[in-house]
C-alpha cells in the first residue's frame, strides 16, 4: 500500500461508497474500504475504482478488534473516516442489537484500537493523524414547526434506536478526545440522498415504486419534515472538515432544503411523470398510499450549518432542485444496479415492513 492512506469503515454503502468514488477523483492519498458487507454494503458500487491501485477493499467487522489492529500496524492510515453502521430507523424498531452491536460496540473498538495505533506515532504522523467520525441530526431528536434549527450546541434528545445508538457513539468519540486527547472530529448531517441509496429509504423507495406502478407509502400524514442533502455536498463537507476542522469539534451539515415528505414525493412523482409518460399508472402521484405512522416518528429535523460554512467555507453546490432530478436520472439509467441490490433480503424486509 502507499505511503499516504486513509481508512473509510463502511465504504461500501451510499454515503461511503459516494466518498471513496469522490475522494479518488478529487485527492492524491490512497483508500482502504473496510466493510463487512451486512444487507446495505455492495462492493459493486466501487466498480469504477476497482482497479485503482490507491484502493483496497478488505471485508471485516468494526467490532472486531484484532482484525482492526492488524490492519492498522500494516496499512499506517493517515487518518481514519468512520461511516460504517446499521443505518436505517425502521429497521432499528424491528431489531435494534445490531444497532448497538455496530454503532455502539463498534465505534469503541475502532477509538479503542485507534488509540493505540495513534500513541505508537510519533513527530508528524502522530500530530497529523485524524479519527473523523460520521453522524446524523438525529442525534438532537425532534423540532416543533416554528424552532429554530439544531445548531452543534442543541441538547441531545434522541428518539429511536438508531438515534440513540449514533448519539452513544458521538459521546464515545467525543470523550475519547477529552481523556486521552485523541484527534477526533464529528459531523451531524441531515437526510442524504443521491445514487447507490439502498431503496428501502424513502427517495430510492419512491422511485422504484412509482416506475413500476406500486403503491408509495407514506407515513402518516405526510407532513414530517426533513432537511435533504445531496449526498456529494456531504462528502465535500466531510473531505473540509478533514482538511480544516478543528480536532475535538463537531460540524453540524445541512442542505437549508426543508420539505415535507409529501412534497418530496410529489416532486419525484412530477419528475417522473415529465421523464416517464409511458408507465403504467401516470400521473405517478395517483400511486400514492398513507399508511400506519412510525412508531416515534420525529416531526422536523433542519440543520443550521453556519458554523461549517462560515468556519471552513463549505457550502452546498446542489438545490433539491438539481440534486433530485440528477438523482431520479440516476435511478433511471442503473437499472442492474437496482436489480442486484432488490434481491432475496430486501424482498423480506419490504413483505415485513409494507406486507407487499
Ligand atoms: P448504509 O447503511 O448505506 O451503509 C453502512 C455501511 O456500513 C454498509 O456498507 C455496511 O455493510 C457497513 N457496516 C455495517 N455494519 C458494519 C460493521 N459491523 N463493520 C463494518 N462495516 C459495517 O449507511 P449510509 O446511509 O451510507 O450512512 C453512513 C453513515 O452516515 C452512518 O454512520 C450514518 O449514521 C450516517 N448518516 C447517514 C445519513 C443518511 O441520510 N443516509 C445522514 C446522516 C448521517
Ligand atoms: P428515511 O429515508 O427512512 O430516513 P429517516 O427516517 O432517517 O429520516 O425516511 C425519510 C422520511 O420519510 C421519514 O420521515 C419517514 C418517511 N418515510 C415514509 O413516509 N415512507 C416510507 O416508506 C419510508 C421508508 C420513509
Amino acid at each position: 500500500m502507499q505511503a499516504d492512506t486513509i481508512l473509510v469503515t463502511g465504504g461500501a454503502g451510499f454515503i461511503g461508497s459516494n466518498f471513496i468514488l469522490q475522494w479518488l477523483a478529487a485527492e492524491t492519498a490512497a483508500v482502504i474500504n473496510l466493510d463487512k458487507l451486512t444487507y446495505a454494503g455492495n462492493p459493486a458500487n466501487l466498480a469504477n475504482v476497482a482497479s485503482d491501485r490507491r484502493y483496497r477493499f478488505l471485508q471485516g467487522d468494526i467490532c472486531d478488534r484484532e482484525f482492526i489492529a492488524e490492519l492498522l500496524i500494516t496499512h499506517r492510515p493517515r487518518a481514519i473516516v468512520h461511516f460504517a453502521a446499521e443505518s436505517h430507523v425502521d429497521r432499528s424498531i424491528h431489531g435494534p442489537d445490531d444497532f448497538i452491536r455496530t454503532n455502539l460496540n463498534g465505534t469503541f473498538s475502532l477509538l479503542e484500537e485507534s488509540r493505540a495505533y495513534w500513541s505508537g506515532l510519533s513527530g508528524a504522523a502522530h500530530d497529523q493523524f485524524r479519527f473523523l467520525h460520521v453522524s446524523t441530526d438525529e442525534v438532537y431528536g425532534s423540532l416543533g414547526a416554528n424552532d429554530p434549527a439544531f445548531t452543534e450546541n442543541t441538547r441531545y434528545a434522541p428518539n429511536s434506536p438508531y438515534s440513540a445508538s449514533k448519539a452513544g457513539s458521538d459521546h464515545l468519540v467525543r470523550a475519547y478526545f477529552h481523556t486521552y486527547g485523541l484527534p477526533v472530529l464529528t459531523t451531524n448531517c441531515s437526510n442524504n440522498y443521491g445514487p447507490f441509496q439502498f431503496p428501502e429509504k424513502l427517495i430510492p423507495l419512491v422511485i422504484l415504486h412509482a416506475i413500476s406502478g406500486k403503491p408509495i407509502p407514506i407515513y402518516g400524514d405526510g407532513q414530517n419534515v426533513r432537511d435533504w442533502l445531496y449526498v456529494a455536498d456531504h462528502c465535500e463537507a466531510i473531505r473540509t472538515v478533514l482538511s480544516k476542522g478543528r480536532t475535538g469539534e463537531t460540524y453540524n451539515i445541512g442542505g437549508r432544503n426543508e420539505l415535507k415528505n409529501l412534497d418530496v414525493v410529489r416532486t419525484i412523482c412530477s419528475t417522473l411523470d415529465e421523464l416517464r409518460p409511458n408507465d403504467p399508472v401516470v400521473p405517478h402521484q395517483n400511486l400514492i398510499k398513507f399508511v400506519t405512522d412510525r412508531p416515534g416518528h420525529d416531526r422536523r429535523y433542519a440543520m443550521d450549518a453556519s458554523k461549517i460554512e462560515s468556519e471552513l467555507g463549505w457550502k452546498p453546490r446542489e438545490t433539491f432542485e438539481t440534486g433530485i432530478r440528477k438523482t431520479v436520472q440516476w435511478y433511471l439509467e442503473h437499472e442492474a444496479w437496482v436489480q442486484s441490490v432488490t434481491s432475496g433480503s430486501y424482498r423480506q424486509w419490504m413483505a415485513k415492513q409494507y406486507s407487499l
